[in-house]
């Protein structure tokens, strides 16, 4: 199966699954979209209004300045893979419960291994907490550091959640500078320990060779 059907395949799953939570007061399942060969793996928290009624990740407010960030480093949404670690929408858009995070993590998880990416990009507290759950966002967001998860090494840079940004100015320049140190990381010919100094210095555009 190559990675288009192991992706319809773990969609088809989750839709089939009942005891998934939310689900009964969503209107549908918003799976992970993008390029499943994408270097880079976007991680957000859950749908909300505009997601469960299209049915499709970071659509909304939040998602347009994602995406219009992303294009500010010279990445196309298109390119890169977006995905949320609840895939149904909590209720007036609630924070998920422990519970629920729980119980959507196994696919999650599945959808990293399909995927494979070098760098995983989380959005908030939530989808950070999965790798690196004692930390303070406010300490780390925008330090990008090496993870083992599930037997296998990622660069995981903790970025605050787009919606954040939207609600603060100083949130919103943060969220922006953030971006820059993954522009750096994406120019950086393999990430090496120094990687954070050089995201922290460069100011060069190249190539972005991972993608
Ligand atoms: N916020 C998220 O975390 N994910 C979405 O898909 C939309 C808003």
């Amino acid at each position: 199966m190559d990675k288009i059907q192991q992706l319809a395949d773990l969609k088809k799953r989750m839709e089939e699954d009942k005891d998934l939570p939310l689900r009964d007061t969503a209107t549908q399942l918003v799976f992970g979209e993008g390029n499943p060969d994408s270097k880079i793996y976007f991680l957000g928290e859950a749908p909300g209004f505009h997601e469960d009624k299209h049915g499709r990740p970071f659509i909304g407010m939040a998602g347009k300045l994602l995406t219009q960030t992303l294009e500010e480093i010279g990445l196309k949404r298109e390119a890169v893979y977006i995905s949320n670690v609840v895939r149904f929408r909590p209720p007036e858009n609630r924070d998920p419960s422990p519970e629920e995070l729980t119980a959507f993590a196994p696919y999650i998880d599945e959808e990293i291994a399909v995927i494979n990416p070098k760098i995983i990009v989380t959005l908030g507290r939530f989808s950070m907490g999965k790798f690196i759950p004692d930390v303070k966002i406010s300490q780390v967001h925008g330090q990008p550091r090496t993870v083992n998860y599930q037997g296998k090494e990622y660069l995981l840079v903790p970025m605050y959640h787009p919606a954040a940004a939207l609600r603060a100015t100083s949130m919103m320049n943060q969220f922006k500078k953030d971006f820059q140190v993954l522009k750096t990381l994406l120019e950086a010919p393999t990430p090496t320990k120094n990687v954070e100094q050089k995201a922290a210095n460069s100011q060069d555009t190249q190539q972005l060779i991972l993608l």
